[in-house]
């Protein structure tokens, strides 16, 4: 029995870290037009760079909650198939929790990806002007490794083979409201369960057979228990 899980901002939310479309969520306070784009950081890369340099800071001062930890329980103890984590963000929570079978399609903030090589290196600090390539040398060259609006996600192939090999598909404090990820759900197999976790009902609502209308920090220890059961 295979799992996919996908995961969005919602599952970081307890651990302090906001979300995008929520009340007070980051495109509240800055337009992604100005800062999530390609044509954003070629006009302004200092305001983009910026603008990830403080959310790469901010993941030093939050932790995983019970609902990474879970995650991360799952993936240790199921031995009945497959489990894949695929993640939309680019926090670094998972990893912390212990997960390792994770995807991260929309990149990650603590990686840098250079312009002249194309290579993405761990980065822990701000992205600064000089600062070169660990891979090839090149200065002022570096990018954050994260994927920006009217950018190809990440391991996409692999994301969809995994869909449609799941028996068991969960998606997780996400507001379905981003494609490729929205569209997921309507890809795995006719006969797969398929279970929403959020506190909302999100325009992909319909699409689940099953819906966990609580926060991800109690309901997702909540469903791993069963599924371990
Ligand atoms: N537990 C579970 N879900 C929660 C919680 C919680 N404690 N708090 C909020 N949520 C839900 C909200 O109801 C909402 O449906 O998390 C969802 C967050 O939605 P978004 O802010 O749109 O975040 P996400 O769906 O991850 O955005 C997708 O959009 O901006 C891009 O690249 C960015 O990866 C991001 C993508």
């Amino acid at each position: 029995m295979n799992l996919v899980i996908l995961t969005g901002a919602g599952i970081s939310a307890e651990s302090g870290l906001a979300t995008f479309r929520d009340l007070g969520g980051i495109w509240a306070q800055v337009r992604l037009e100005d800062v999530a784009t390609p044509e954003a950081f070629a006009a302004d890369p200092a305001r983009v760079q910026g603008f990830y340099d403080a959310r790469r800071a901010q993941l030093r001062r939050v932790a995983p909650n019970p609902a990474h930890h879970a995650l991360a329980q799952l993936e240790r103890e199921w031995t009945r198939g497959d489990v894949l984590l695929v993640t939309q963000n680019v926090d670094d929570l998972h990893e912390r929790a212990g997960s390792r079978r994770l995807l991260h399609m929309h990149g990650e903030l603590k990686r840098a990806r250079c312009l002249s090589c194309g290579a993405d290196s761990r980065w822990e600090d701000d992205i600064r002007p000089a600062d070169a390539c660990p891979a090839c040398g090149a200065a002022g060259r570096l990018r954050p490794h994260v994927v920006w609006f009217g950018e190809m996600p990440l391991h996409m192939a692999e994301i969809e083979a995994a869909l449609a090999a799941c028996d068991v598909f969960v998606s997780i404090g996400t507001s379905g409201q981003v494609w490729p990820a929205a569209g997921f759900v309507r890809t795995i197999p006719p006969a797969a369960r398929s279970i929403e976790v959020n506190p909302m009902t999100t325009e992909v609502s319909p699409a689940f057979r099953e819906h966990r209308r609580g926060p991800a920090s109690l309901e997702v220890p909540r469903l791993v228990a069963e599924l371990l059961a």
